[in-house]
């Protein structure tokens, strides 16, 4: 399997952080953003990694993972304009095909390990795996209506959700996920929606769902941020820093031997 982390977008929700860097480099608590989906992927053991960002911070990302995790193997990919998640997944189609891809976004905080799903995925004939999450406040994430068992529908921020289950930011998907996204139009808000390939896939019968047990949040907003810090502070701040690689960790306990008090 091969890893894909979408850092693009804009990061309007953290202005004025986000003023003069990546979003994905702002902090979550002693640690850039980017590191706890990048967590996430490696703990899938994937072939590579492929970074989709933009604007003028691009090369800053690149060389801050480039520095912290020399142990992987990158490839870095331009998305021009904030397009939609589905038009930053585009870039990476040349670069991963034929293999099966783990996709999270970079602003996706997740406390569990998903190896064991990535393996059953790749051995299977499915074609998109989605990951759901029970949540309080569904219209601020895409949510699924499920019948029977199965997900019929997907709805990107309903103002009357039919579940309480957001759509989180890890998703699993074959190579056809490439020509799905060719054959996108923008939504209303002029992007292509990664909602409407994973409604291809239902529509397809190819796609099937775990619900995520342990702490899941996105870190884009202010509050949703600051929940986040509180709780990475709770151990995954710490696990994080500890998978680092050895170079890494030495590195950084001659800088800063406080990040491992
Ligand atoms: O966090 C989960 C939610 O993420 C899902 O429930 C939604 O279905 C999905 O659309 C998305 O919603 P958001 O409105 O939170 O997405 P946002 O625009 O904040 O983008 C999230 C990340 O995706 C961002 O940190 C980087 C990446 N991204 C986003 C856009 C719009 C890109 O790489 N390029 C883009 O053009």
């Amino acid at each position: 399997m091969k890893g894909v982390i979408l850092a693009g977008g804009k990061g309007t929700r953290l202005f004025p952080l986000t003023a003069v860097t990546n979003k994905h480099l702002i902090s979550v608590g002693n640690l850039p953003m980017i590191e706890y989906p990048l967590c996430t992927l490696r703990r899938l053991n994937p072939e590579s990694i492929s970074v989709v960002t933009g604007g003028e911070h691009f090369q800053d990302i690149a060389r801050y993972l480039g520095e912290m995790h020399p142990e992987i193997n990158f490839s870095y990919h331009y998305q021009k304009e904030a397009g939609g998640i589905a038009q930053a997944l585009s870039f990476v189609g040349s670069f991963v095909k034929p293999k099966k891809i783990a996709v999270v976004l970079g602003d996706n905080i997740f406390e569990n390990d998903f190896q064991k799903a990535a393996i059953e995925f790749e051995k299977s004939g499915l074609g998109a795996m989605l990951f759901l999450k029970q949540v309080n406040d569904p219209e601020r994430f895409g949510v699924a209506e499920i019948k029977k068992g199965r997900i019929v529908f997907i709805e990107e921020k309903p103002k009357r959700p039919k579940s309480n289950l957001a759509v989180t930011g890890l998703y699993f998907y074959d190579s056809s996920v490439f020509d799905k996204i060719k054959r996108l139009k923008p939504s209303k808000r002029g992007e292509l929606e990664i909602s409407h390939v994973n409604q291809m896939y239902i529509d397809e019968g190819r796609m099937d769902f775990c619900i995520v047990k342990g702490y899941w949040s996105d870190a884009g907003t202010i509050v949703s941020r600051m929940a986040c810090e509180k709780f990475v502070k709770r151990g995954l701040e710490r696990q994080v820093v500890n998978s680092f690689p050895k170079e890494t960790i030495s590195l950084l306990k001659k800088l800063n031997p406080d990040l491992f008090v």
